[in-house]
């Protein structure tokens, strides 16, 4: 029996940092501004850094940092990156019985370049996206909890698959859905977003499921609160986070800390919450536990190295409880 089973990608980063790289405001670009460097030339990278990724193998990490008995489940290629992602998971004593390995597709990568505080990131999603149904070892998931890191591309099809196999064996979900998920409609999603017992979304996603502009905090609200029975949590970046259980709403912002490199801190948020939800079943010290994860993530390079370990002492931040009206 497993405490927590985990799905979505599992990848090979590639951190890069150059001093080459120029920011440029270009409005042609989704975040009106591009990187620029130089063309027909070689162009010298500072620092270079790998590490294993991906919301399902990065949650499996913390969850096994914090003592629990977890496995993952997703697709890899058969090729260095994915013997790579294999090794990662073993030495994280993460159970690997559930991981299946193809020749179709390489295994995902990303690319990130590095800029101060922020970084643009090439994905290639290769063999994850390709897991099917039928492939799954359903019969073999014994387990507490389910954690569903984004299904990104056609990973997306097993999001219904995977919440109605869970609910009918009593598996209790957690889930941080993707775009790709989010994107499969308001009326397919509204029967599995009813079966979920935390749904943990960043303000781009909780405005792409609502239709609200996030900056209308309450009436997000509302809106989650309306689609799922159970726990509803807007992550805000360095905005800190919100959480709702229809009754109360919790709010927090983040521990003061020196970002180093931040991929990886919306997963090690997610799973902190969710390991601090499962152990006191008290929604502030989810947050804590969360938001301490997430500002030990981001202090290191790579989305698993700064993670926190079981009995490391952490800061907490602040939580403030209102009674919804
Ligand atoms: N730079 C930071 N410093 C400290 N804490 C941070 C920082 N960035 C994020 N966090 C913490 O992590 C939580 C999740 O971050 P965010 O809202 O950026 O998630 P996300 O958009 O899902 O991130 P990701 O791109 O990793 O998926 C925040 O609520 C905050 O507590
Ligand atoms: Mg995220």
């Amino acid at each position: 029996m497993f405490d927590i089973i985990t799905f979505g990608s599992a990848t090979l980063d590639v951190f890069l940092k150059s001093k080459d790289f120029l920011v440029r405001k270009e409005k042609k670009f989704v975040t009106g501004k591009g990187i620029c460097f130089p063309f027909a030339s070689k162009v010298d990278i500072k620092d270079v850094f790998f590490s294993t990724g991906g919301g399902g193998t990065n949650a499996a990490a913390t969850f096994s940092n914090q003592g629990f008995k977890v496995a993952y489940c997703g697709k890899i290629g058969k090729d260095i990156f994915g013997e790579k992602i294999l090794k990662d998971l073993k030495k994280f004593k993460i159970d690997t019985r559930f991981v299946l390995e193809t020749g179709e597709k390489p295994t995902n990568c990303s690319i990130i370049f590095s800029f101060g505080k922020d970084r643009t990131v090439f994905v290639y999603r290769g063999a994850s996206e390709i897991l099917k149904k039928k492939e799954i070892p359903w019969k073999e998931f014994k387990a507490n909890w389910f954690y569903l890191a984004p299904l990104s591309g056609k990973l997306a099809n097993l999001f219904a698959p995977l919440v109605n196999f869970a609910k009918e064996n009593k598996i209790k979900i957690a889930c941080n859905p993707g775009n790709s998920q989010i994107n499969l409609g308001k009326n397919f999603l509204k029967p599995i977003l009813s079966k979920i017992d935390i749904l943990i979304l960043n303000q781009e996603e909780a405005s792409l499921l609502t239709q609200i502009p996030y900056q209308r905090e309450r009436e997000v609200f509302k809106k989650l609160d309306e689609m799922i029975p159970g726990i509803a949590v807007m992550t805000k970046g360095r905005g800190g986070v919100v959480v709702s259980d229809g009754e109360y709403i919790f709010e927090a912002g983040i521990l003061p800390s020196k970002t180093i490199e931040k991929t990886g801190a919306g997963d090690a948020f997610s799973s902190g919450f969710v390991v601090g939800f499962i152990k006191k079943g008290d929604i502030p010290y989810a947050i804590q536990l969360g938001t301490a994860n997430a500002t030990s993530c981001v202090q290191e390079v790579g989305a698993k190295a700064g993670l926190l370990k079981k009995g490391q002492p952490w800061p907490k931040v602040k939580v403030v409880k209102t009674k919804l009206k």
